[in-house]
């Protein structure tokens, strides 16, 4: 340990022990229960994503100093089961010559009982710079961490001179996995033409990486492509990304900047062909995912539940934190696209479950944190209605669902679209604190399963082929005692059920 490193340590140290709400969330309402938000001050990304000796490792980009973002370090969360989730400390300060204004974001490559952490090290060098085209450093670095969690020296891999001559100095978030006993990584790029990409490296030995590929779609689709990802699943190979600077089309790319995947055809390390992007989630806070397999081989993502220079707020900041991290999702892919599941673990903290048919209007309130399920194919009555055999499943026609007296869901048939909007309580509030409306086109709505904590949402459409997911802020009080679901329109079986950690 340097004496940069000590010093670091010293200062987020005391960082997180003077937080007085760290451990008891003493008059903030808006602490979450079962979603993953930072000890102190901000959290973005997820990072190095892994299971190592049976723990699941979760890094994530942390500013302890400021809610607002600041220098960047590695926090981390460990966890046995995906549900409950321990802060253990900062794993890596930027504390390098080639990391010293950030340690970045990356993954992690567990073989022989070590998890490799690839990161990037960003360092903007002093003087007259736009940091776009010149005065960047975009290093890639390794540290290793063992079995006990111990973090051993860094190791810089590659620098600016080893990435394309064309490309700017946005190149970050290396995602590194082995495949076919060879290793590779892939990188998030800008060109100097503000042309956003990919660059696939290939390694024998984890250390020494060459360049292969550079992946991008035919017709620009954005300035930068952030934390990208690639992984096989069920068979298709998918490569996600996170590209700034594309812009809204109708409904769609309606976020600042957005995060999705596209399906790979042909070689990634050669000739090949990036098929349509599809948005992971539609809500207002959703990016740079990161997905990782685990050992019993299930494909699970973890997304920030944030975003970035957006026009929304969180009030958050005032009781001195920001940000959140989706629950854990497992992907599966059917007919050309994934679907998104919470992880099973979720549904152990299912507490006293209650079902209902809704058949007119419905006001209920539900504990601060819970699950909502809607199965809008099972009542007999719209089976008969609709003149179908009872196991045809007939899907919604109409609904409408108001949270809080403020977030509306609603889905049309006759458009065929799913709504998420944040509108004006007849109380007086609104609990989107700038957030406004974001739809998808859905042909039917067969389900619809919601997580619900304090100050976030998840929407899980028709088995998790749509997703949104969104922070909001019922009740300005000392805490939160329940949320008010209201069924204004719309027909089909509920279940509710508490979720306890
Ligand atoms: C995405 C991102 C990454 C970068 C990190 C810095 O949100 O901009 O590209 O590594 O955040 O915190």
């Amino acid at each position: 340990m340097n004496a940069l490193t000590r010093e670091l340590r010293m200062f987020s140290d005391a960082i997180e022990q003077k937080n007085p709400e760290k451990n008891t969330g003493a008059g903030d309402p808006w602490r979450l229960s079962y979603h993953v938000m930072p000890p102190v001050g901000w959290l973005n990304d997820p990072n190095g994503l892994c299971q190592l000796g049976g723990v699941y490792h979760l890094f994530f980009q942390y500013s302890p100093s400021n809610p607002c973002g600041a220098l960047k370090y590695w926090g981390h969360y460990v966890s046995t089961d995906l549900i409950s989730w321990e802060y253990t400390g900062i794993a890596l300060y930027p504390d390098m010559p080639y990391d010293c204004h950030g340690v970045y974001s990356g993954s992690a490559l567990v073989e022989n009982d070590k998890a490799y952490l690839y990161y990037t090290g960003n360092v903007k060098l002093s003087g007259d710079y736009d940091y776009i085209y010149n005065g960047r450093e975009g290093n890639t670095a390794l540290a290793v961490m063992d079995k006990d969690g111990t973090i051993s020296e860094k190791t810089l891999i590659l620098k600016n001179s080893d990435y394309p001559e064309h490309l700017s100095c946005h190149v970050r978030d290396p995602k590194v996995w082995k495949e076919n006993g060879r290793y590779y990584m892939v990188l998030g790029a800008r060109t100097l033409e503000d042309k956003g990409c990919v660059l696939v490296y290939g390694s024998d030995d984890k250390y020494s990486w060459a360049f292969e590929n550079i992946l991008e779609k035919e017709k620009p689709f954005g300035y930068m492509w952030e934390c990208p990802d690639m992984f096989v699943l069920d068979g298709a190979r998918i490569l996600g990304f996170s590209p700034q600077g594309v812009d809204q089309e109708g409904i769609n790319y309606a976020n600042i900047y957005q995060s999705g995947y596209c399906v790979l055809e042909g070689d990634f390390t050669g000739a090949c062909e990036l098929k349509p992007f599809f948005e992971y989630d539609r809500g207002f806070d959703f990016y740079a995912p990161q997905t990782f397999e685990d050992v019993s081989g299930r494909r699970i993502l973890i997304g920030w539940m944030g975003m970035a220079d957006c026009d929304y707020t969180n009030p958050t900041v005032a009781h001195g934190w920001q940000h959140c991290m989706t629950v854990p999702r497992e992907l599966r892919f059917k007919d050309g696209r994934i679907y998104q599941t919470p992880v099973q673990e979720l549904e152990k903290l299912r507490q006293s479950g209650q079902t209902v048919n809704v058949k007119k209007a419905l006001t209920i309130k539900v504990n601060p944190a819970s699950e909502l399920y809607m199965d809008f194919g099972k009542v007999t009555e719209i089976c008969k209605e609709a003149g179908t055999d009872a196991d045809v499943k007939p899907s919604c026609e109409a609904m409408k669902m108001v949270i809080d007296g403020s977030l509306i869901l609603s889905y049309n048939s006759s458009e065929q679209s799913f709504t998420m909007a944040f509108e004006d309580d007849p109380n007086g509030g609104n609990i989107g604190y700038g957030r406004t409306s974001r739809k998808v086109s859905l042909e039917r709505l067969d389900n619809m399963r919601i997580l619900l904590d304090t100050s976030a949402i998840e929407v899980y459409l028709n088995d998790g082929l749509e997703v949104f997911s969104s922070r909001m802020y019922p009740q300005a009080g000392q805490t939160l005692s329940a949320h008010t679901v209201a069924f204004v329109d719309g027909r089909g079986e509920l279940t509710v059920w508490k979720l306890e950690l």
